[in-house]
């Protein structure tokens, strides 16, 4: 058979877009321009034209600014041109808000002006259907004849309040703190109010971007843009669609490694092709691809914009622990033990104190405190106790991070407790968060104190989420960076069994098809014949050898175990002839009849655990890798992992690990420990398969029985549904 040798594509090559700008464009057009025209300009408060020159103004931008409208003279005791193309001087970015008639104009008079970048806040575009459409098409003509790029259209504006450059280019009404998180928002409105909640929590930003239609500029550009900008250290981005899941990908994977990236996304992907025929197919519920694609990237989910901002926070504010073993030190058992409950759902471990610690520990406390973790002070504990008790916690080497509880009781002035543990956790190398369960007043006089710089969350779960998403970023950015498998597989040969397909207009393959295509990329099948006849049984057992396994072969049925159809253990003659007319009977009694082609007749495996192998196609995200516990309950068992095409070995392995029954292919009573490796290889081979063949539509392999050698470890049934177009 000829082979071939060859690489899996590289996920960090992918072919750009023909219409695309070159990647070289920079966005310093956009985000550092040494002066602004603001396009629709006006001086009626409350309009947009006005309240956008307002903040630029007032947020004190370095370079010049020119209100334009044909309309006023002087706008904000600023001297107004009719037209951008009146301005003398030179115009680096021009704001847009004229009304979507005029848009186009707007920005071709930009082109004209040599302007590099617009950011066009009117709507009226893609988001109101086919006249917008269209508009936006016209828009985007315009700015790749004069190589302009743009934010927007229908977005709230941008900010980069990099010193030298403090451009409030945006209608919020809350000026920004600057700061090192690179904001990110799909949706403006959204933006406005994470802004001001951002500001209310001591965040500063660096840049903001509310990225509209997303015409031009994408969010995979901004992240490339500011990957390495020595300003920014934490990404947040508010998402509710992903233009280029497979950019997207490629650039996280990267960026993660060096930032966090915290996402919340709204909104769900469409639900998979509704006939799906594969368990695969069936199991993939509609968040699935959005979940596994940013675990892939390494990039942290938020499941609300409270936790986006409870992960920021602790991101900002503190070092990342070097591990999952966290303290907790309290003044009060309710909230410990709350947050006690919550430390292994965060992925994180209740630390385990030395016995010098505790020593020291309960050297100053009552008596009737708790010097284990949780270290609980009791009630009557003050600043000076939290202070010393921080201490000590935070030198003992099996402590990774501690998160200070406090419920302030009467006697004491929770500002000098807070000011004491902001002082004790000062300069520690390991991540101190704190907990005040206090009224709105004392958090906030917390949240303005001088110096403060640690996360204050108002309940411990919050604190011990945000703590488990720091632990987790670290182990992610630390990941070994992953070989690319040489998998060797024949892609002719399935080629062959495709066209086949195809030039019968077939979106099914049979099962013998099915396991060439597998055969020719290196997942191996269990030894097996066809029989057509009940005459032909005998030859066919001799060739595979007792015991055997019978399986109904037809076009008609899919799942051979509901109708009877797989018989297994057979040892005679005598057994295989009644099975096969059991099987017939059976056969013949459903309605409509099912054409029946014979029986395969296949060794019987014992021994092995039963796993299955998957992928089904998301709308956007393109094909989905399924790993999980096989047979014929594995709906029941509903324990499987998803991952979104292309997989690295790393994903691969972490698929395996992460099912509930990852344990059963350890050695489990008894059993030895089963060879995971050449499941995990299978995985990738089918990885490359659907990189190679756009048109598999959904496909599994169940079971795949895991023996103890590679040997072992053979596929036993299979199923896989194209398109017949795409071959
Ligand atoms: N070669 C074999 N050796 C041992 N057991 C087997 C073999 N083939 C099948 N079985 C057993 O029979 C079960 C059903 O077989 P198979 O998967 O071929 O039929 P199916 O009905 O099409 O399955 P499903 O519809 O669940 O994918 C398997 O889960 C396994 O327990
Ligand atoms: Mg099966």
């Amino acid at each position: 058979m000829k082979k071939r040798t060859s690489r899996n594509p590289d996920p960090a090559e992918s072919a750009p877009s023909p219409s695309a700008p070159p990647a070289s464009a920079s966005l310093d057009g956009l985000f550092r321009p040494r002066s602004v025209a603001v396009i629709g300009a006006s001086r009626r408060r409350g309009t947009i034209g006005r309240e956008l020159l307002h903040n630029l103004l007032e947020g004190d931008f370095q370079g010049k600014v020119f209100p334009v409208n044909p309309k006023a003279d002087v706008i904000h005791s600023m001297k107004s041109y009719p037209s951008v193309l009146s301005i003398t001087d030179e115009v680096d970015m021009a704001v847009v808000v004229v009304p979507r008639d005029e848009v186009l104009q707007a920005v071709e008079d930009c082109g004209r002006k040599g302007v590099k970048g617009v950011v066009v806040l009117s709507s009226g575009f893609r988001e109101i259907g086919a006249e917008g459409i269209e508009r936006e098409r016209k828009l985007l003509a315009i700015l790749r004849r004069y190589g302009m790029r743009m934010i927007g259209p229908n977005c709230m504006g941008i900010i980069n309040a990099e010193p030298g450059y403090s451009m409030n280019a945006t209608f919020s009404p809350t000026p920004p703190v600057g700061g090192s998180i690179a904001f990110m928002s799909q949706s403006g409105a959204m933006g406005a109010a994470i802004l001001n909640h951002a500001k209310s929590l001591g965040l500063g930003i660096s840049m903001f971007a509310s990225m509209g239609n997303k015409a031009d500029v994408s969010g995979n550009d901004l992240l490339l843009y500011l990957e390495d900008d020595p300003g920014t250290s934490l990404f947040l981005l508010y998402l509710e669609s992903f233009g280029n899941p497979r950019n997207f990908t490629r650039v996280a994977r990267r960026i993660t490694r060096k930032k966090p990236i915290l996402v919340v996304k709204a909104g769900r992907t469409a639900e998979g092709a509704a006939a799906a025929v594969s368990h695969t197919g069936a199991m993939a519920g509609a968040d699935v691809a959005v979940e596994a694609l940013l675990g892939q990237c390494g990039v942290l989910r938020a499941d609300s914009i409270e936790d986006l901002f409870d992960m920021a926070m602790a991101f900002t504010f503190q070092p990342l622990p070097t591990g999952p073993r966290v303290a907790l030190l309290t003044d009060a058992g309710g909230p410990a033990i709350m947050a006690a409950d919550t430390v292994k759902a965060a992925g994180l471990k209740l630390a385990r104190f030395s016995e010098a610690t505790k020593a020291r520990l309960r050297d100053g406390l009552s008596p009737d405190a708790s010097v284990a973790n949780p270290v609980d002070m009791l009630g009557h504990s003050g600043g000076e106790d939290y202070a010393r008790c921080l201490r000590i916690i935070l030198e003992d080497e099996g402590v990774d991070g501690v998160i200070t509880l406090y419920v302030p009781p009467v006697m004491h002035d929770p500002i000098s407790v807070a000011g004491s543990i902001f002082e004790a956790a000062r300069g520690s190398t390991k991540p101190v968060l704190c907990v005040f369960m206090a009224r709105d007043e004392v958090l906030n006089a917390v949240l303005k104190m001088e110096g403060q710089k640690l996360p204050i969350f108002r309940f411990p779960e919050s604190a011990v989420k945000a703590m488990g998403a720091m632990a987790r970023y670290r182990t992610l950015r630390d990941r070994p960076v992953d070989e690319t498998p040489v998998l060797d597989v024949d892609r002719e040969a399935a080629a062959r069994v495709f066209a086949a397909a195809a030039s019968g207009n077939r979106e099914h393959l049979a099962l013998e098809e099915a396991r060439a295509v597998f055969e020719a990329y290196g997942i191996r099948f269990a030894k097996s014949r066809v029989a057509k006849t009940r005459a032909g049984l005998g030859a066919a057992a001799e060739a595979v050898g007792y015991p055997l396994v019978m399986k109904i072969l037809s076009p008609d049925i899919s799942h051979k175990t509901e109708v009877g159809g797989v018989a297994t253990d057979l040892r005679t003659k005598e057994e295989l002839l009644a099975a096969w007319d059991g099987m017939m009977d059976r056969a013949k009694a459903i309605e409509p009849r099912p054409r029946i082609e014979g029986v395969l007749l296949q060794e019987m495996r014992r021994g092995a655990q039963e796993m299955i192998l998957g992928v089904t196609t998301d709308p956007t995200f393109g094909p989905l890798l399924m790993a999980g516990i096989g047979g014929v309950l594995v709906e029941v068992a509903a324990d499987v992992a998803f991952r979104v095409h292309p997989i690295t070995p790393s994903d691969a392995a972490e698929m395996v690990a992460g099912l509930r029954g990852a344990r059963l292919l350890q050695g489990f009573r008894g059993r030895k420990p089963l060879c995971v490796e050449a499941y995990r290889d299978a995985l990738l081979r089918l990885d490359r398969l659907v990189a190679d063949f756009e048109g598999i539509v959904e496909l599994d392999i169940n079971p795949f029985m895991v023996g103890e050698t590679a040997g072992d470890c053979v596929a036993v049934d299979a199923r896989m549904r194209i398109d017949p177009t795409k071959f």
